[in-house]
């Protein structure tokens, strides 16, 4: 296990005086919750000495929601957790796990610590590249990630190349479209997803309530698949890692999508916001879907954070590759573009 490199948080910011800065650094949503939400969890708090039920409110409530049968969706302690549970089912010692790289950090941590090979495919021109993907798969290729819209870099892949590639899948390779972000990208690019794992049993679309849902401190992640591989997760899955607290509050988000989903376009105006002034500026900045934007600044990265780190911004940096920017609320937007446009020769050398 010496191997496997440790999973590094986002930073919290620190102010030069000590207060606290702008954290754009774990693509939160930057905003509090809603009171209603707030009463909910706490009117459940009350409740903490007991064990939680089993989700299946919830798993109802979200087959509803998203027109799904109930056996073919499963809820657990985050998506992370899903996916660990997914891979501990399907993908054995010694076997692959491909994956676009660079993407979620988690993917190579998680594959490792369970025996299996990462098997980490290069991105093109910043995007997931499903050709150079389906050339690395091999016979004992058991499970594909794909994070659609991609962490870091906010790009998404085409729907067709998307659907062709997981038909071209050799039976027993489970593909798991990873939708984090979905919400951010273009109207009904969650629902495709759905609709992909709903037509192909080797698909399964992992889904949270951490980003659009403001809940990234409940720990609720879901997913549609096949009812076969929802049955094996429910076998292989610790219990209890969906709390009593974090059922309430998916109940709430859901109750309350109206209010959360009006966040998520003012995320989605500030990104394009920002996007556009630092092009302007001279950085090179991929059409991001999600709730960041990435930076591919090579050798210039660490100096860029630093620069951020220093006005109290805590962002992403992947030495030598380039800095994520989470989108935060407007006045955290602004103090970032005031470092990024004030930064020596724009970006682009
Ligand atoms: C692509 C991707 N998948 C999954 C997650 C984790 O989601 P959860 O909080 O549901 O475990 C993240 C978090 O940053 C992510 O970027």
């Amino acid at each position: 296990m010496d191997t496997v490199p440790r999973y590094v948080a986002g930073m919290a910011a620190v102010r030069q005086d000590g207060s606290a800065g702008y954290k754009l650094a774990s693509n939160e949503s930057p905003y509090p919750l809603p009171d209603e939400m707030v009463a909910a969890l706490v009117a459940q708090a009350q409740s903490a000495n007991r064990y939680p039920p089993s989700g299946e409110v919830v798993v109802r409530r979200l087959a509803e929601r998203h027109s799904v049968p109930e056996e073919t969706v499963a809820a657990s302690g985050g998506s992370l957790g899903l996916l660990r549970d997914l891979l501990t089912a399907y993908a054995g010692f010694a076997s692959e796990v491909v994956f676009g790289w660079r993407s979620y950090e988690a993917y190579p941590i998680l594959v490792r610590s369970l025996g299996a090979r990462a098997v980490p495919v290069p991105l093109t021109n910043q995007r997931v590249d499903l050709d150079r993907m389906a050339a690395a798969v091999t016979a004992d290729t058991r499970v594909v990630l794909l994070a659609n819209p991609n962490n870091p870099t906010g790009t998404v892949v085409d729907d067709a190349e998307l659907e062709r590639f997981a038909r071209g899948l050799p039976d027993g390779c489970v593909l798991t479209l990873d939708e984090a972000y979905c919400e951010y990208g273009e109207e009904g690019l969650g629902a495709r997803g759905i609709a992909l794992a709903r037509s192909l049993p080797n698909v399964v679309v992992l889904r949270t309530f951490s980003k659009a849902y403001a809940l990234a401190g409940m720990r609720i992640g879901w997913c549609v698949a096949h009812p076969e591989v929802v049955e094996t997760l429910g076998r292989v899955g610790l219990p209890f890692t969906l709390t009593a607290m974090a059922q309430a509050a998916a109940m709430a988000a859901l109750d309350h999508e109206e209010l959360l989903f009006a966040r998520v376009q003012q995320t989605i105006a500030e990104r394009e916001r920002v996007q556009v002034r630092l092009r302007e500026t001279g950085f090179e900045v991929p059409t991001s879907r999600a709730n960041f934007v990435w930076l591919p600044l090579g050798s210039r990265s660490e100096e860029f954070a630093n620069a951020c780190r220093a006005a109290g911004i805590s962002v992403r940096c992947f030495s030598g590759e380039g800095v994520r920017v989470t989108i935060g609320a407007p006045v955290e937007n602004d103090s970032f573009l005031t470092v990024a446009t004030s930064y020596p020769a724009g970006a682009a050398s």
